[in-house]
């Protein structure tokens, strides 16, 4: 990443600090994400483990969270980056947030489903080959 673009950036990781409106909005620019409620999306935040959310020049312009026991294991959902940002290196910012402060908490196993394996396996991400992993849409 660019030391000038670095120098604009504030990662926030307390959620008092977090307005959910803003999350709101970044989840618009995700298929999966983009129909959610904002009163859902304030819920979402009081009950998630470890949220993330990035501004550029005081605007935000990503998020990720992870919901855990902040012992044994970790879900990462809902990464998402802006598209004009991606490809700078934000989106390994967030989940380096969240490995940190997962890490911190004694967390040994992080889990994960995506559709951007390139981008997990960047980060060091294995697809695991030994088990499948089952969904089921509620
Ligand atoms: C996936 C996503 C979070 C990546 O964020 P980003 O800020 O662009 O990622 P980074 O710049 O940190 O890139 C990390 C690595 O992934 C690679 N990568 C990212 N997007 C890529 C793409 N579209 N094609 C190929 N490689 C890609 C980068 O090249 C980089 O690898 P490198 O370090 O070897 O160069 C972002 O594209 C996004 O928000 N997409 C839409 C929402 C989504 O699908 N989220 C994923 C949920 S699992």
């Amino acid at each position: 990443m660019l030391d000038s673009y670095l120098e604009h950036l504030e990662i926030i990781t307390d959620k008092e600090l977090i307005n959910p409106i803003d999350v709101f909005k970044i989840f618009w620019h995700a298929e999966w994400t983009k129909n959610r409620r904002v009163e859902d999306v304030e819920n979402m935040m009081k009950n998630t483990g470890i949220v993330v959310l990035i501004k550029y020049k005081k605007k935000p312009i990503a998020f990720a969270r992870a919901i855990t026991d902040f012992v044994f294991r970790a879900y990462i959902e809902d990464v998402i980056v802006l598209p004009k940002h991606q490809k700078h290196g934000i989106g390994t910012l967030l989940v380096e947030t969240l490995e940190n402060i997962l890490k911190l908490s004694g967390v040994n196993r992080i889990e994960l489903t995506t559709n951007k394996v390139y981008f997990w396996q960047s980060l060091g991400y294995n697809i695991k080959n030994n088990t499948e992993h089952l969904i089921k849409n509620l």
